[in-house]
């Protein structure tokens, strides 16, 4: 009996896996294991010597089943430890950074442009970019042979005498959007439409593709009186303070009478500032609406009158910002970017303040 524990409980000891315990439990304690064949061999003894040798081989066949036992018990948690410590990981380590966005000039001054006028009760309208030259000229009174369409620098998608589709051009102005509108909504009626519109030319105040908002709002009396007190509540809301503005008597065919207004400012030191200096940046073209125009948008002239106004939102952002070359806008440089890009969840609010 000494011999067989010595011989299992060593055996045990060394056992590398659960599947080596498995044998060696077969062996010692299974059913035709050595002392399981061992207590067959009780019936033959005397009572005295089964006596003894009875509660001996319980005893041993307890003590071999208990080291198997704490042996799988030791080898689970050998391995766990292993584990732990190939998949071990520092969560103290600092985080990978990660590079935030910002919001493009552009995109901050429409929505501060939206705020302001949307709390005077504009509504923003749409339109296509792609125009056909009826909504782009002659729906706002600019014949065929008008100057205005050549002085536009207007990018052309094809000649209308090349195929039979009517000439589309990229919109050079947010005006067809007036069109568009009032065929939609008829009068009385007041929105803004920011959007893009593109024109052939290049230089530190110009490129090719620029944004404009449009202003239209039509009824019973509106006068030119009231285009002036929105323009320079516009201003004085989007500038944060009182800004010197210049109305020049001017001409659009398709208002009348016209104005265009011009804004404060200086270019000292390459940096544009607006409100000081005695520069000015002309920002918008504006006017009662021509009578043909309301005609074209299917509104009775003799009922319904109203102002419209066109306001470059890149020159705007250049004023706002102290931004002086337009071109570096569309430029994609990372730098510039970062530099004059804003918070992306940071969006302007009246509430939460206009200006940055
Ligand atoms: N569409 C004109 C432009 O692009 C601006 C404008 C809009 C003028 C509305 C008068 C009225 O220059």
């Amino acid at each position: 009996m000494d011999e067989l524990r010595t011989k299992y409980l060593e055996a045990i000891a060394a056992a590398a896996d659960e599947s080596a315990l498995e044998e060696l439990r077969v062996q010692a304690v299974g059913k035709k294991g050595e002392v399981s064949l061992k207590m067959r061999e009780l019936g033959k003894m005397t009572p005295e010597e089964r006596q003894v040798a009875g509660p001996a081989l319980n005893a041993l066949k307890t003590e071999i089943t208990s080291a198997l036992a704490a042996k799988k018990v030791a080898l689970a948690d050998a391995a766990l430890d292993a584990r732990l410590a190939t998949e071990w990981l520092d969560v103290t380590l600092p985080a990978r950074t990660r590079r935030v966005g910002s919001i493009h000039p552009i995109s901050q001054v429409t929505e501060e442009v939206t705020a302001i006028f949307a709390d005077m009760g504009f509504a923003v309208a749409e339109g296509p970019q792609i125009e056909t030259d009826w909504y782009n000229f002659d729906a706002l009174n600019i014949p065929g042979h008008h100057p205005a369409r050549a002085e536009m620098d207007t990018f052309y998608t094809h000649r209308a005498e090349r195929d039979d589709r009517p000439p589309h051009v990229l919109r050079t102005h947010t005006s067809p959007v007036q069109i568009r509108s009032m065929e939609k909504n008829g009068a009385p009626i007041r929105i803004i439409c920011p959007g893009r519109v593109y024109r052939a030319d290049y230089d530190q105040t110009h490129t090719p593709m620029f944004h404009q908002v449009e202003g239209l709002a039509l009824g019973k009396d509106i006068s030119m009186a009231n285009l002036k007190w929105v323009l320079e509540e516009f201003f004085t809301a989007f500038f944060g303070t009182g800004v010197k503005t210049r109305f020049r008597a001017s001409h659009f065919p398709f208002t009348e009478p016209s104005a265009e207004v011009d804004i404060q400012c200086s270019w000292e030191g390459g940096t544009v500032k607006v409100g000081e200096g005695d520069d000015w940046l002309e920002v918008l073209g504006s006017g009662m609406v021509h009578p043909n125009v309301l005609k074209a948008g299917g509104i009775d002239p003799d009922e319904y009158q109203g102002f419209a106004f066109g306001m470059g939102i890149d020159r705007l952002a250049m004023l706002k910002y102290g931004i002086p070359d337009l071109r570096a806008f569309f430029d994609s440089d990372l730098r510039w970017l970062r530099h004059y890009g804003f918070a992306s969840l940071d969006q302007p609010t009246l509430h939460g303040g206009l200006n940055r």
